[in-house]
């Protein structure tokens, strides 16, 4: 089915523009007046609405009424939405001065959200993950990365991944599974980091590969998780298994953006921690540096220096981390429409980390661009300038959204 989308006040195609390193708002296209035409689910074209029009008189409207402004549906390239609970305790405790650390020595933490996980039901993980996908969803985020983590043992990790396979049938977001069996070294397991993990490579991996159910895997380098010795060999081992890797690294103490580099991982996520020593190694890299405000507000703590990382020659995407415990709020856009005050990032750079960025980091090539053969993932938002968006820093919301073509 072919139609012509429009007009819309302004389309904010997003191409054109480089992949690493710093972007210019006057580098960004803006069609004025703008059209798209949708053909099974792709786009064919973006251009003048009238234009369009009179090229393709053949073609069934989707007529916009209002002041519009279309830009493509965002990418959340980092989630942990597969949980059960709540983490409350720990935040009215961190709010109290407690850090992230303490709470976790003391029985809070990730280890919580474990139990709690653990305790659920399968069929309520389906329930209580599909919500969260419907709120992201209605928030114009069309793909969604989402990992395992809070199962530890390989009956649990199944059962996550298991949830969000079921999900991903039904959802009309995409979802992208990831592996993150080794967020933690489980404190009912008996054994060092390397046992643990030589356990999950021996016995979980090739069942995540077998009932296809993941083909990226991630691992926690920090010195309350995983080191590098124990971090370098698992991550190289789950790669010659046919895995894409990626690393929650230098969140509170560097090392694991190193690893990340140097094991060729799609990205490396968090870098709170990272210095201009670090900084330095994603010139031109390959490795997607992705940056997490959502957990900064969660924990209250510095943001990842997200100018210094484009500066040196990154491509920065922006994802939200939302989990139970550091990131519980969960809302992609108002999280880096915040961080870019703070940061000085332009409109262009925060969408293109918000889209064909993110997209890189997931190796994912046919979307976050409004262009010719890309799919048709869009969000409108309810204004006639694009400058509007991150202005309002996330209390205005897009108002249509497209999935594959169709508005929903
Ligand atoms: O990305 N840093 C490690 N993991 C998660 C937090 C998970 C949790 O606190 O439950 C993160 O922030
Ligand atoms: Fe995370």
């Amino acid at each position: 089915m072919r139609k012509l989308i429009g007009p819309f006040s302004e389309i904010l195609t997003l191409s054109g523009l480089a992949l690493n390193g710093a972007i210019d708002d006057s580098q960004l296209q803006v069609i004025r007046n703008g059209g798209v035409v949708v053909e099974d689910g792709m786009i064919s074209a973006a251009d003048d609405f009238e234009i369009l029009r009179k090229a393709n008189p053949e073609l069934e409207i989707e007529k916009i009424e209002t002041d519009q402004v279309l830009i493509p549906g965002f990418i959340d390239c980092h989630t942990h939405i597969c949980f059960a609970g709540s983490r409350a305790k720990d935040y009215s405790l961190r709010i109290q001065g407690k850090t992230y650390l303490e709470i976790a020595k003391s029985g809070g933490g990730i280890w919580d959200s474990v139990q709690q996980t653990r305790a659920a039901e399968e069929a309520k993980l389906v329930d209580l993950l599909k919500q969260r996908v419907q709120r992201h969803l209605a928030d114009g985020i069309t793909t969604i990365e989402i990992k395992s983590g809070y199962g530890l043992d390989v009956a649990n990790e199944l059962k996550m991944l298991r949830a969000i396979k079921t999900v991903s049938l039904t959802s009309k977001a995409d979802l992208v599974p990831t592996c993150l069996a080794a967020h933690l070294l489980p404190k009912d397991f008996e054994g060092s980091q390397v046992d643990y993990l030589n356990h999950i490579l021996a016995d979980l991996l090739p069942l995540i590969k077998t009932e296809n159910l993941a083909n990226r895997v991630d691992i926690f380098i920090e010195e309350s998780a995983f080191d590098r010795t124990a971090a370098v060999p698992y991550l190289l081992a789950a790669k010659a298994m046919g895995f894409e890797i990626t690393v929650h690294a230098d969140q509170f103490t560097t090392s694991g953006l190193e690893v990340a580099i140097e094991t060729g991982a799609v990205s490396a996520d968090h870098l709170e921690a990272s210095t201009e020593r670090e900084a330095a190694l994603l010139k031109d890299a390959e490795t997607v540096a992705v940056v997490l405000p959502g957990a900064s507000l969660g924990l209250g703590m510095q943001y990842a220096p997200a100018r210094k990382l484009l500066d040196a020659g990154a491509c920065l995407a922006i994802a939200s981390d939302w989990n139970p415990g550091s990131a519980p709020m969960g809302d992609l856009l108002m999280q880096a429409a915040v961080m870019s005050a703070a940061e000085k990032l332009s409109t262009a750079e925060v969408f293109a980390g918000l889209t064909f960025r993110a997209a890189k980091a997931l190796n994912i090539k046919d979307r976050g661009i409004l262009a010719e053969g890309m799919i048709a993932d869009m969000q409108a938002y309810p204004c006639n300038d694009y400058r509007e968006i991150l202005y309002h820093q996330g209390k205005i919301k897009p108002e249509m959204v497209w999935k594959n073509g169709t508005r929903i």
